[in-house]
């Protein structure tokens, strides 16, 4: 997998590189308040997901592609595409360290990322689910041209004991 460049970031390969800075905004309850199995609660469960991050980049054909958002030489997040059996459709997942937040940083990756995806991977088919009270991951979905197609209960996250609502949005290529 090759970088990706964008305007103001740079898409790296995840790996264990980035443990102290992933492990800062996945352990950090208010960054990870909308997210489903975080916050972490060991360093040692941040390491496994870069481990297995990295050991998915060296598969002939990964399943998912978790980048890491280089701003400036510096780690500020990730953006990811987890991808079907058949390889046509792929979902999203996206978060930054919350210093970094509405600065349009979040869009501008997963912009790249999807361009990436439907040019060289040929995923015809992207979708993302967001907590309904996530209003920043749900104007990332609008502004890369998705639709929200579905609004539901039974979402469980790590941080709530209700059960939450989530939205579904997608888009075809
Ligand atoms: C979701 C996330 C990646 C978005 O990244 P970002 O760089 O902040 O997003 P952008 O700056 O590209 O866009 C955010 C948009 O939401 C809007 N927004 C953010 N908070 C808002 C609020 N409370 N009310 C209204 N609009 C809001 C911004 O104005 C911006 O829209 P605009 O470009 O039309 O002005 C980031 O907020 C994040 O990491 N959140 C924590 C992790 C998370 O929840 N991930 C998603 C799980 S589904």
């Amino acid at each position: 997998m090759k970088e990706l460049q964008t305007e103001r970031l740079t898409l790296k390969p995840m790996s264990p590189e980035y443990l102290e800075s992933t492990h800062e905004y996945a352990s950090d309850p208010e960054n990870t308040v909308y997210m489903l199995f975080l916050p972490n609660d060991s360093i040692d469960d941040t390491l496994n997901y870069l481990k297995g991050a990295e050991e998915e980049f060296k598969k002939e054909k990964p399943s998912f592609y978790e980048m890491a958002v280089i701003l400036d030489g510096k780690h500020i997040g990730a953006v990811s595409l987890y991808l079907n059996e058949s390889g046509d459709l792929a979902e999203f997942g996206w978060m930054l360290n919350k210093r970094y937040h509405g600065k349009g940083y979040g869009f501008e990756a997963a912009k790249a990322l999807m361009e990436y995806g439907k040019n060289e991977l040929g995923i015809r088919h992207f979708i993302a689910h967001c907590d309904t009270e996530n209003i920043a991951s749900r104007r990332v979905m609008e502004k890369l041209g998705m639709v929200c197609t579905g609004e539901h209960g039974g979402r469980h996250s790590k941080n709530f004991k209700e059960e939450r609502r989530e939205f579904t949005f997608e888009i075809f290529f």
